[in-house]
Parts: structure tokens; C-alpha cells; sequence
């Protein structure tokens, strides 16, 4: 299954939750493919560490989803298919195709050359060599986002129950609906993730109930906030294998369970 990790506000989530229903898919035995579209690396980081960093005196990972992107934009090379883009990680049946910042300067180019199912053809055909694929995007509608949606079969949506936010949900199902409608009709909404649930506090109890009576898709369980996330990402360690046991961990196993397991027919 392809699915992509989309909302256009950053900070909600979607690194960390993109990684971490990835590893325990791969702890799982699924054989599992992150592909990071987001330029400011982070799922790449979080999985690969100081060797996927990049700044004024380190490259970034090579070969990337920026070459990848890029190699289409030249007539004179050959393009090199998806799968020759993919790096192991450190778990077993894990990968990923890291992002880089070139994927910035290129954006404007892919546009104007309307590459925008350059990544869902690639990706369809990387497909039967993976169980399960995850796409990371950058907090943005733009034109990776929306490859990443026309690429993809499910859309999740981490929210962080924010009451500006809510306004945003909208704004992003309707931009959801719409591709859905013109550019890719396989694609459904899968549900949206309650992201930094605070159970005591009464306010977002009670939004996350609006989106429930509103027939929104909110999917169960919602994830607590726990410093185990920061620590995971300093360790550079998904929390399956950093805290296995810990509440979020569990949290996330049922959720990615709730999204493989098929509903029991009624
Ligand atoms: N459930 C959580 N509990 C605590 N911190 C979290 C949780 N989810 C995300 N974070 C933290 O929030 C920040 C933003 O998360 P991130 O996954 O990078 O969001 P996005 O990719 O949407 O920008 C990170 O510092 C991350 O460690
Ligand atoms: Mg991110």
C-alpha cells in the first residue's frame, strides 16, 4: 500500500509519525520503503543520523529524490529508475530514498515542465517490491505534495488539535477531495491522525469530538505527547525499537494495526 503523510502545517507530526508507522511495519516483517519528499530532511535524519545531514560543508546523501526529480529535467542522460534511489537503513527491511535541498531549486522547472506524475508512475512501478511505502511531505500544497498524492492510494492526516488548525483540516480535505476528483481517483482519505493528545485537557477533547460529529474520519487511538518522541529522534532510533513498551509506542502499533487489519465484515 502507498500511502502519503500530508498536512500543509508543519509541526504536527508528520516526520514522526511517517518513520515510526514505517519501522514497525518493517518490524513487522513488511518489507518497508520511507520515501522523505520533504527538503527539510527530517525523516532522512531521524532514520540515518549524521549521515544524512547536510549544511554549508556537508553534501547530502547521494543518490536522492532531488536527482531523481532532476535527471527528468535533462534530455541527454539516461533516467535511472526509482529503485536504483533507495538506501538500506540500520533495521532490518527498512528503507528509504532520502530528500535533499535541491528538490527547492528544481520545484519551479518540474512545474513549468508539468512532471507531476513523473513520481506516480516511478513509484507504481517500485511498488511490487515493497509490502508497505510511506511518503513524507513538506508542510506545504505544493508540487511534491501533490505528487506525493497523486502517487499514492491513502492519505493520512496528523492533526494537533489546535483550534487554528481545525480551520486548516478543511482547507487541506477540500485540496485532498479536489485531487482526488482531477488527478487520481485510487486515492482515499484513510483518516486523520489525533496527534499530542492531551487527555485531561478539556478543550481538545472536545474538538476532536466536533470532528467526530462532523462524520470527519478521526482514527483511534489518538498519540499522547511524550518526551520519548524528542528522545527517539536524538537517538535516532523509531520508538519500536527505543521504547518498545512506552504508552506512545503502543499507541502507534495499534494504529498502524487498525490501518493493515481489514474491518471484520459487519
Ligand atoms: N506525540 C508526540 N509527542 C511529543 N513530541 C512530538 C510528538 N509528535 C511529534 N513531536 C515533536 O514535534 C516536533 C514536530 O514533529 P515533526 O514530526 O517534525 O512534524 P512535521 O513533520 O509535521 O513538521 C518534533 O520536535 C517532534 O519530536
Ligand atoms: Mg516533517
Amino acid at each position: 500500500m502507498r500511502r502519503v503523510v500530508f498536512n500543509q502545517k508543519g509541526g504536527v507530526g508528520k516526520s514522526s509519525i511517517t518513520v515510526n508507522l514505517a519501522a514497525i511495519s518493517a518490524a513487522r516483517g513488511r518489507r518497508t520503503l520511507i520515501l522523505d519528499l520533504d527538503p527539510q530532511g527530517n525523516a532522512s535524519q531521524y532514520l540515518l543520523g549524521e549521515a544524512a545531514e547536510f549544511g554549508r560543508d556537508k553534501a547530502e546523501l547521494s543518490p536522492n529524490i532531488g536527482q531523481f526529480f532532476a535527471q527528468s529535467l535533462s534530455f541527454k542522460v539516461r533516467e535511472r529508475p526509482l529503485s536504483e534511489f533507495v538506501h538500506p537503513t540500520p533495521f532490518d527491511g527498512l528503507f528509504l530514498i532520502p530528500s535533499n535541498p535541491e528538490l527547492r531549486e528544481i520545484e519551479h522547472l518540474l512545474e513549468s515542465k508539468h512532471k507531476i506524475y513523473k513520481l506516480s508512475a516511478a513509484l507504481a512501478e517500485l511498488s511490487e517490491q515493497y509490502d508497505e511505502i510511506f511518503i513524507d511531505t513538506p508542510p506545504a500544497f505544493n508540487f511534491y505534495t501533490l505528487s506525493a498524492l497523486i502517487a499514492s492510494q491513502r492519505c493520512l492526516i496528523p492533526f494537533d488539535c489546535d483550534a487554528f488548525s481545525r480551520r486548516a483540516l478543511y482547507t487541506l480535505m477540500e485540496n485532498v477531495e479536489e485531487t482526488i476528483k482531477d488527478h487520481n481517483p485510487a486515492l482515499a482519505i484513510e483518516g486523520i491522525i489525533i496527534n499530542q493528545f492531551l487527555p485531561r485537557a478539556t478543550l481538545p477533547g472536545k474538538l476532536v469530538q466536533d470532528l467526530k460529529d462532523q462524520g470527519l474520519p478521526v482514527l483511534d487511538p489518538p498519540l499522547s505527547s511524550s518526551v520519548i518522541m524528542r528522545e527517539s529522534h536524538q537517538r535516532c532510533l523509531p520508538l519500536i525499537h527505543c521504547a518498545p513498551r512506552h504508552r506512545l509506542t503502543q499507541e502507534l502499533v495499534s494504529l498502524f494495526d487498525r490501518l493493515t487489519t481489514p474491518d471484520p465484515a459487519p
